[in-house]
């Protein structure tokens, strides 16, 4: 009798704990730490996209068309990501995100959406390794990222674009 009731209340305990690490697990990131992640993984898209440009445009040449296909990657990964990036209530501070994104959030996960589509393109045509498919479906990444910059993000200083 005694000892049933010590164990019931152990587990009691474990349950009360387990629920909590669940609490945990699911508990929103605070606004301002994901205002900072979001602005880091888009200046990650930033610097694969001038690196595919600098290629597309000649400026260099690569060892590898893996190289491509990894950049491809991680912007159609990062895209992925751009749904739970901005959630309620991170649309005021130092951001640049515009109220747009919330108002017409159909459009802004269409875009997101969109990226994803071109950037996943852009590795499957790497894949194949012809040339002027991969400059040309480079153009089509960046038009995928302005679409979503131009009614959706605030225009940037000219240091951080
Ligand atoms: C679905 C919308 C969307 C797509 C697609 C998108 N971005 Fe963004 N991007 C934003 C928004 C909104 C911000 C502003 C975020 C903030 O300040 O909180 C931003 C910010 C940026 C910044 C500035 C980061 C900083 O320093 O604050 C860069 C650079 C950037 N994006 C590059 C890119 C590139 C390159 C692509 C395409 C490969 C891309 N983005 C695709 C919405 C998007």
């Amino acid at each position: 009798m005694r000892r049933s009731l010590v164990i019931g209340l152990a587990m009691g305990t474990v349950a009360v704990a387990m629920a909590g690490i669940v609490a945990e697990a699911f508990a929103q990131a605070r606004p301002l730490d994901m205002i900072r992640y979001r602005q880091s993984a888009m200046k990650g898209n930033g610097g694969y996209l001038n690196a595919l440009n600098a290629y597309a445009k000649g400026e260099v040449t690569l060892v590898t068309k893996d190289t491509i296909k990894a950049y491809a990657a991680a912007l159609a990964g990062t895209s992925l990501e751009i749904p739970g990036m901005f959630p309620a209530g991170t649309d005021t501070g130092r951001t640049n995100a515009k109220p747009e994104i919330w108002q017409k959030n159909a459009d802004f996960l269409a875009a997101a959406k969109r990226l994803g589509e071109e950037s996943t393109k852009l590795a499957e045509v790497a894949t194949g390794g012809n040339e002027a498919a991969m400059k040309e479906q480079i153009g089509k990444v960046a038009q995928a990222c302005g679409g979503c910059h131009q009614p959706f993000r605030k225009p940037l200083p000219p240091a951080s674009r």
